[in-house]
């Protein structure tokens, strides 16, 4: 028989997204019931400090101080875990709440990366809920689309522009010639950066939600740790020059495949700055938006933009979340029970094989340019462009080259060598070339 009883639920966490999730239950509660089968009601409520002003009306809710308590109302049915941290209280919060039989939404990517399967694994055993929709591309419903309308498909390889606030200062270094401090100012001023921004401009934040996509595209357990890391604070405007006369702008791109390797599967995950060809579907995600580009063998190509961040984008993927499993919709948090996850060997970085581009500083001197494609050629390293750019007022010249295909080791071999030319005035500046 269909469950008409209220849902009632606790939400962990009146920050950005508790506060957003929190008005929408209660600003749209007709029209969510009537999609839901069943009245959706907060009836409980955990932060740090009670008396902060948070623009909502906390009266007629259980207040907890600890999340523990939370955890264990025994009236909740539904706990909305909104704190975020991989580890400490919001981990601890939903071990408690599955084990106590709770069903579990959260938006927290870091948590879901580092412990995601453990905490299936639990849902699985207490026959609850799990749902994680906001923690990957806030707005955008890609793990819904993963999950059911690709059921058919194999997913050969995936990239995304998962991260807004890289979006934001590759955007404007791009449109307004910034520099990556003061376009990263500019985000912080916004709201779009943490006073700390280490986490979102060192990729980090990119890789949990690479993660997740991994995990759901290719029936493996999410593997952080095996991911390689390189954030965009490297990348400076003569960069995106160059790269615009050249046909690209640049990206800070998390990519994941399936690829062959001595005739075993692996699985490639990296997040990197990447050279982009302009006309390319995530070339045009400009700002905070993010997009994600999936292939499958059955569908072909499939790309998806939206809102990845903010109140209204990410409560909207929570509150969808909540109706699934007020409907009793829930699906397996990983589409398939967790024994089921297949480990995939993870691919090394230094096979990896793609195209370069390399920005040198050199002195403006004859026979440099040689030195460098000498190198290049004695690596079987095949030059696609060439520009030259003597500097204004001094001595020295841009060296832009594109290189064809080759490996990862091979390119840094190159790159070490070209670096110790005496000529060459600073450690080169090498982005990956995606044609995506
Ligand atoms: N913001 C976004 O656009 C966005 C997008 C996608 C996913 N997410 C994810 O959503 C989650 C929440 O993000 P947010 O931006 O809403 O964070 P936030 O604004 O910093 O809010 C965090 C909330 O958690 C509460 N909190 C912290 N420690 C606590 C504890 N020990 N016990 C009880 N409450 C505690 C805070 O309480 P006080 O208010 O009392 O300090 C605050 O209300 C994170 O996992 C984040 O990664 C956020």
């Amino acid at each position: 028989m269909v469950d008409q009883s209220p849902l009632k639920i606790g939400i962990a966490g009146l920050g950005t997204v508790g506060r957003g999730v929190f008005k929408i239950l209660e600003q749209k509660a007709k029209l969510l019931e009537l999609r839901a089968g069943r009245p959706l009601m907060v009836t409980a409520v955990s932060g740090r400090e009670k008396s902060k002003s948070r623009g909502i009306n906390l009266k007629n809710l259980t207040w907890y101080d600890n999340i523990e308590h939370l955890a264990g109302d025994p009236e909740i049915d539904l706990i909305v875990e909104l704190i975020g941290g991989a580890s400490g209280p919001a981990y601890e919060l939903c071990k408690r709440a599955l084990k106590a039989k709770k069903s579990l939404v959260t938006a927290n990517k870091a948590l879901i990366a580092l412990h995601g399967a453990e905490l299936a694994g639990i849902a699985e055993n207490h026959h609850v809920g799990f749902a994680f929709e906001a923690a990957v591309a806030g707005g955008i419903p890609i793990i819904k689309t993963i999950k059911e309308s690709l059921a058919a498909n194999n997913i050969i390889s995936l990239a995304g522009i998962l991260n807004g606030t890289c979006n934001f200062i590759l955007t404007k270094m791009q449109e307004e010639k910034k520099d990556f401090s003061s376009a990263l100012k500019e985000a912080q001023g916004l709201g779009y950066a943490e006073a700390d921004p280490s986490f979102d401009i060192e990729g980090t934040d990119a890789a949990h939600k690479l993660a997740i996509l991994s995990a759901l595209a290719f029936g493996c357990p999410p593997n952080f740790e095996s991911i390689y890391i390189e954030g965009i604070k490297n990348i400076t405007p003569p960069d995106i020059e160059y790269a615009g006369e050249l046909g690209y702008v640049i990206k800070l791109l998390a990519i994941a495949s399936l690829d062959e390797h001595e005739g075993k599967q692996e699985l490639e995950q990296r997040v990197h700055p990447c050279l982009i060809p302009k006309s390319s579907d995530l070339a045009q995600v400009h700002g905070v938006l993010n997009g994600i580009l999936l292939e499958c063998d059955s569908l072909g190509k499939l790309f998806l933009e939206g809102a990845g961040a903010g109140e209204g984008p990410t409560a909207s993927a929570v509150i969808a979340d909540i109706i699934d499993t007020a409907a009793g919709r829930g699906s397996l948090p990983f589409n398939m029970p967790v024994k089921l996850l297949q480990k995939i060997k993870p691919a090394k970085m230094s096979d990896h094989q793609g195209a370069y581009y390399l920005r040198l500083k050199v002195s403006d001197e004859p026979g440099v340019v040689a030195a460098v494609t000498t190198i290049l050629k004695d690596k079987r390293i095949s030059l696609d462009s060439l520009l030259q750019k003597p500097v204004k007022s001094s001595a020295t010249a841009q060296v832009v080259l594109t290189t064809h295909q080759t490996t990862e080791e091979t390119m840094l071999k190159a790159v070490a060598a070209i670096a110790k030319i005496p000529h060459v005035l600073e450690p080169p500046h090498m982005i990956r070339i995606e044609e995506i």
